[in-house]
């Protein structure tokens, strides 16, 4: 499939969120394939399958090869352990954003970031129906972040609060990875960082040491094709809006 024929499609909404067991998938595939998924099946995603995933994953590159990176993965009761400390903390009264010093955006939020957050979530509540107008069935969705919308495992991204901006950036790195070797397995995934504003409570879950906090949680599991929230494929600038072309020789 060329890049274009391959692109077009992502814009037509014709890919499959999900992969055949043993079917090849090419990396640019992968790439334009990988969506965030919002709603995941009960299939249980087994242990030897993640470590598959995540034994790949741990080569992504990193400056210097610091490594910046540790993640912890839930499954089974220490998952529901953790949607269980974050609704006790969230219904109790000292209830309110964790994230700190390290804030997840900033705020108020400025062009073009504002308009693309705006339209993608305004995509999103199209697919599931949700008008603007209701305010409580939204913040009823965004409460499933919390329950890693329904996926069997959760895996969290941990950093050395000491290390820079940076390493912060490696550690992407190594989520990107994550993601496409998970799809490339067809498993699915959303990166959370609505964790982030858990953090305190992670923290105090895991047991974690002073230097350590969590960046971002991710997903991880089979996703619901029946569930609309799942078809949203949310566009990109052009290319020529995010780079310039300097020195070449036109074609
Ligand atoms: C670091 C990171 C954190 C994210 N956190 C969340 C989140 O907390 N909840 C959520 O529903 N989506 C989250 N997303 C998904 C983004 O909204 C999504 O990647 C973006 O809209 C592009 O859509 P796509 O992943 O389907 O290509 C996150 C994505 C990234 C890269």
């Amino acid at each position: 499939m060329s890049a274009t024929a391959s692109h077009r499609s992502r814009e037509t909404e014709e890919r499959a969120t999900t992969r055949r067991p043993g079917e090849v998938v090419g990396v640019s595939e992968a790439i334009l394939g990988r969506t965030s998924i919002r709603a995941f099946t009960s299939q249980p995603l087994e242990a030897g399958l993640l470590r598959q995933i995540l034994d790949v994953a741990r080569y992504a590159p990193s400056g210097s090869n610091m490594q910046p990176w540790r993640m912890i993965a839930v499954a089974g009761e220490a998952r529901d352990r953790v949607v269980d400390a974050v609704r006790d903390r969230q219904a109790g009264e000292d209830a309110g954003d964790e994230a700190g010093d390290h804030p997840i955006r900033p705020s108020p939020i400025w062009e073009p970031y504002r308009t693309r957050r705006f339209k993608v979530a305004e995509d999103m509540y199209g697919k599931l129906g949700i008008p603007r107008s209701d305010k409580p069935a939204r913040l009823r969705f965004l409460a499933g972040n919390a329950e890693f919308f329904g996926a069997p495992v959760g895996l969290f991204f941990v950093i050395d609060r000491n290390l820079g901006h940076s390493q912060w950036a490696h550690l992407g790195m190594l989520m990107q990875t994550v993601a496409l070797a998970a799809y490339e397995r067809g498993v699915a995934s959303c990166m959370q960082e609505f964790w982030a504003s858990t953090r305190q409570t992670l923290a105090r879950h895991f047991d974690l040491p002073p230097h350590e906090m969590i960046y971002c949680g991710m997903a991880l599991g089979f996703a619901d094709e029946t569930a609309p929230v799942n078809t949203l494929r949310s566009d990109r600038a052009s290319l020529d809006e995010i780079c310039e072309f300097r020195g070449f020789i036109p074609e």
